[in-house]
């Protein structure tokens, strides 16, 4: 056999596209042939160096990841013709559509200069200073340290992800898969978390929310050995897709297993200035700290600019808490690469400074909400949520599960919604988000009404 052939007994099971087919094609061509001690051909010397690299470059831990949501909608809609009389309307996918605040974009526009120099990792103290004092006083905080305390990331979702690189021990189960990291998550969840956890050689671990507690997840059911491999638990206040925003009691709970076992809490609250009523902000994960009289050890809160400040194309965030896990934190980042743009620093120091346009955004949502809600609840159970622009509604008394819901909307209304079951996984017996379907209401108010009114007519048509 030539020297540079190489055999995998896994190749073909792992590498299973045309392209890596065919490679592999061309490398068994050449092992077999009689003069295989001539030089190999360039094109096929080529390829076989090429499958040689990509062999040595996969991660299998790739392998455990699933589907997004989205991908799985596409595959439920793949043959399903929706209804051409209709305009398409969507309230699939949670992608903020309200206009980017005009003080953002000048923002961008005069800091074009940022473009010719290398940012800082940690950011300059002016964005961490503008983003400390947002926390203070969104939050109550008495102070909060610009140096040690922040650090802006380049939106939730890689912050969500690194963070679970920076402090999940892939080694603890190494030798024994037993004693493997736990990373808890709230079924259902964002899906990130479950990426996160398995990439960083851990193992999610889901606890079902529950519709009679407001859709709270109940940790009370968690084993004793669970907690006790636990490393990493995400929280999402407000959650997305039940609009759940965690009790001061919730917290309180939290905060005991966390001193207890002492795993990190990570919580997500990147919808947490998306809420009905101007004197009821959402309790954050540091402000509950806070009102409970303890630090913020093992606790860090992640925001965001893409849906307060619909800038989900900037990428721009931040993490806030334990100083401890953000040193460790900005030591990963340093090697990820994940600094932040000069010119999105700039617009962010703008945007985290101004509570206008952040009013006016909540505005439009409250139109909205307060508008459709009641229209989806003369047929379908669904209430208004505690916050974050989504409604999570249960279509159980259509009689129709939640995917042949989607399915049949978009085919008769050309409506999509997002089945509950694409954004939970199967755990303790049952699938959380089945039965229920999600609909971000971020078009226009016209559009998010039209959209409504044809869902009614929808579950209406189904009535014998
Ligand atoms: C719960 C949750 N967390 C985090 C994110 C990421 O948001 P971004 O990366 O834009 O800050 C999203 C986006 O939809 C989300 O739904």
């Amino acid at each position: 056999m030539p020297r540079n052939v190489q055999t995998t007994p896994s190749y073909n099971s792992r590498f299973s596209s045309r392209r890596c087919r065919a490679t592999c094609a061309a490398n068994a061509r050449y092992a077999r042939r009689s003069d295989a001690a001539a030089p190999c051909p360039l094109p096929v010397r080529l390829s076989l160096q090429l499958a040689y690299l990509a062999r040595q470059a996969v991660n299998p831990l790739l392998d455990t990841l699933q589907s997004y949501p989205f991908e799985k909608l596409r595959v439920l809609f793949k043959d399903v013709t929706p209804n051409a009389g209709l305009r398409h309307i969507s309230f699939g996918i949670g992608e903020p559509k309200h206009p980017t605040p005009a003080l953002i974009r000048d923002a961008i526009v005069n800091s074009l200069d940022g473009l010719s120099v290398y940012p800082a990792t940690a950011g300059t103290p002016a964005l961490r200073e503008a983003i400390a004092k947002w926390v203070t006083e969104r939050y109550s905080l008495p102070k909060i340290d610009a140096a040690t305390e922040v650090l802006p990331v380049s939106g939730s979702r890689e912050a969500l992800f690194a963070l679970a690189q920076a402090v999940v021990d892939p080694t603890a189960g190494v030798k024994d898969p037993a004693k493997r990291a736990i990373v808890l998550c709230p079924n259902p969840f964002y899906q990130i978390y479950e990426g996160a956890a398995l990439l960083a050689g851990g193992e999610p671990y889901f606890v079902n929310s529950d519709p009679a507690r407001n859709f709270a997840c109940d940790y009370s059911q968690v084993p004793e050995d669970v907690w006790a491999r636990t490393q990493l638990l995400f929280v999402c206040s407000p959650g997305n897709p039940t609009g759940a925003v965690l009790t001061l009691d919730d917290w309180r709970e939290l905060f005991a297993l966390s001193d207890k076992y002492g795993f990190v809490i990570a919580s997500d609250e990147c919808y947490s200035e998306i809420y009905f009523d101007e004197t009821k902000p959402p309790l954050g994960g540091l402000e509950a700290a806070r009102q409970l009289g303890r630090g913020f050890e093992r606790l860090v809160m992640l925001s965001s600019l893409s849906k307060r400040s619909n800038a989900p194309g900037m990428r721009s965030g931040f993490v806030a808490g334990d100083a401890a896990i953000l040193k460790q934190f900005l030591l990963y980042r340093t090697y990820h690469g994940s600094a932040m743009s000069p010119v999105w620093q700039s617009a962010s120091i703008a945007a985290w400074g101004d509570e206008a346009h952040v009013r006016d955004n909540r505005a439009k949502y409250v139109q909205k909400f307060s508008t459709v809600t009641p229209m989806l609840a003369d047929v379908l159970d669904v209430k208004l949520p505690d916050a974050a622009f989504y409604l999570w509604a249960n279509v159980s008394r259509t009689g129709l599960t939640d995917d042949a819901f989607a399915q049949r909307l978009y085919a008769d209304y050309n409506v999509t919604v997002l089945p509950g079951s694409f954004l939970a996984r199967e755990a303790h017996g049952a699938n959380p988000g089945a039965g229920f379907v999600r609909l971000a209401l971020v078009a226009d108010v016209a559009e998010c009404i039209e959209g409504a009114q044809r869902i009614v007519d929808f579950c209406r048509s189904l009535k014998p």
